[in-house]
């Protein structure tokens, strides 16, 4: 059997779309390997949105080059590609770029793969159009023991592309305008995944809370009504969503999150600046306070809400004075965990062309300084968790014999002793104890439950 080795950068939407090559591939006959020296075929499916993800596509280039070459004194041919963002972005450029690159395929494309590697017996192909054909429409539907095989836990896109516009991003020319699928395919997978065994959907794509697809009745349907619908599929029992945007956070939204005790209350709202002069630079079409005062909405209908958020220091013209608005508006919010990053000019984004770019060495001491509030936030997070019970999601052994380990709520793992449950539960812990990335705890029979 043919061996296929895919290594994804970046997002979940990416670990989703790298599942479904892998299932488009076991049709023509390849088996995964997690080694990429047994593979005749390597994807490698990459990430755009900063320069250092987009750069690490061809460093990893150069390994797979030595790779293919000492396969080749052993006989054995290997085809690469390249996957994801900087197909679409670069497209033919990569095959100037490196040698080694047999097929190049976009986001939108990659249901065409067979196609494809069929095409590169004989010349080196790029395909990032955006095709009129539904790609979801042409994909094959893993195995249920495939679905099982990849955890309790599952992504499924409901929606991609965006039509925001930040000023530092690139989304939305590498994956383009926002596209919805309709409700009936997005149940039709909820459903076949339910059934394979799993447990937690998280509802992805790069706007998500932009949702706007087909209704089975016909009308356009919200983010909102569509997690009422999924929380009705038998099976499912945790609902999540991401990645948004706070201007799509609308009224129905807001309301699932104080009526579906399946939507987990943990909500990745990225807010990526605290100063209305930089927020507006973005292009982000909100103020700080307007941020904090949907927060506090979105609080009042569920009062033990988490947050996370993407922070970006040392956006063109940021003064220090609007770094410190980012810092306070992190004080008074409160972020469980955030992800935050240096601002990296990106080609063709309106803000990789404003002339005051701040020096790099001032980026870094601003994150470092960020990082470290959060990190502060963090810990005092999980640290608040202990004595509290938390319902627990199982999803393997855990790292010792008898233990089982699964996840909290907010998506903190947590390690019980146990030999009475089995993956898939959901399970009551008490927390005893919080380490630097974990929690434990002991398991809570059902009569002894205490309120969180
Ligand atoms: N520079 C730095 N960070 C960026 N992001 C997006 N574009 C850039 C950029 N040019 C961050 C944002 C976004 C996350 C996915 O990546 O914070 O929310
Ligand atoms: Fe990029 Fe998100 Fe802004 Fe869309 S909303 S342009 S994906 S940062």
């Amino acid at each position: 059997m043919k061996k296929v080795f895919v290594k994804s950068y970046g997002c979940q939407m990416n670990v989703y779309d790298a599942e479904r090559m892998a299932d488009v591939l076991a049709t023509e006959g390849y088996s995964e390997t997690a080694a990429m020296e047994d593979a005749d075929l390597v994807i490698l499916n990459t990430c755009h949105i900063r320069e250092k993800a987009a750069e690490k596509v061809y460093s990893e280039l150069g390994r797979v080059r030595e790779l293919k070459q000492e396969r080749a004194h052993q006989g054995q041919d290997t085809k690469v590609i390249v996957a994801g963002c900087v197909a679409q972005a670069e497209g033919r450029e990569i095959l100037h770029r490196a040698s080694v690159v047999d097929v190049v395929v976009g986001p939108q494309s990659y249901h065409h793969l067979p196609e494809l590697l069929r095409k590169a017996q004989t010349e080196r192909v790029v395909d990032t159009e955006f095709p009129i054909e539904d790609k979801f429409d042409h994909l094959p539907q893993p195995s249920r023991q495939k679905t099982l095989s990849r955890g309790v836990s599952a992504f499924l896109t409901i929606q991609e592309g965006c039509d925001k516009f930040c000023t530092f991003c690139v989304v939305p020319y590498t994956r383009g305008a926002e596209v919805s699928r309709p409700v009936a395919k997005i149940l039709d997978e909820a459903m076949r995944l339910a059934d394979a065994g799993v447990r937690e959907l998280t509802l992805i794509g790069q706007n998500v809370n932009a949702y706007h697809g087909e209704g089975p009745d016909g009308l356009v349907w919200s983010l909102g009504r569509l997690l009422r619908r999924l929380a009705e599929v038998p099976g499912i029992v945790r609902l999540r969503y991401t990645t948004s945007h706070p201007r799509d956070m609308d009224e129905e939204l807001i309301a699932a999150h104080g009526d579906l005790p399946a939507l987990m209350p943990y909500l990745h709202l990225p807010v990526q600046s605290g100063s209305d002069r930089i927020l507006d630079a973005m292009n982000r079409r909100h103020t700080g306070d307007e941020y904090r005062r949907l927060i506090e909405r979105i609080r009042a209908v569920r009062p033990n809400l988490a947050l996370s958020s993407d922070f970006i220091v040392g956006f063109p013209g940021e003064t220090e004075a609007d770094f410190e608005d980012t810092m306070r508006l992190v004080a008074d919010v409160g972020f469980t965990s955030s992800f935050s990053f240096k601002y990296s000019p990106r080609p063709g984004t309106p803000a990789a062309d404003i002339a005051e770019q701040v020096p790099e060495a001032v980026k870094a001491e601003r994150l470092a300084r960020l990082q470290n509030l959060l990190e502060t936030q963090r810990q005092a997070f999980n640290h608040g968790t202990v004595g509290q019970t938390l319902d627990v999601l199982l999803e393997k052994p855990g790292r010792h014999p008898g233990q089982m380990a699964g996840k909290s709520p907010y998506l903190q793992p947590v390690h019980f002793e146990s030999d009475a449950h089995r993956i898939g539960e959901v399970v009551t812990v008490r927390i005893v104890r919080a380490g630097s990335n974990s929690l434990f705890g002991e398991w809570v029979k059902a009569g002894d439950r205490v309120a969180a």
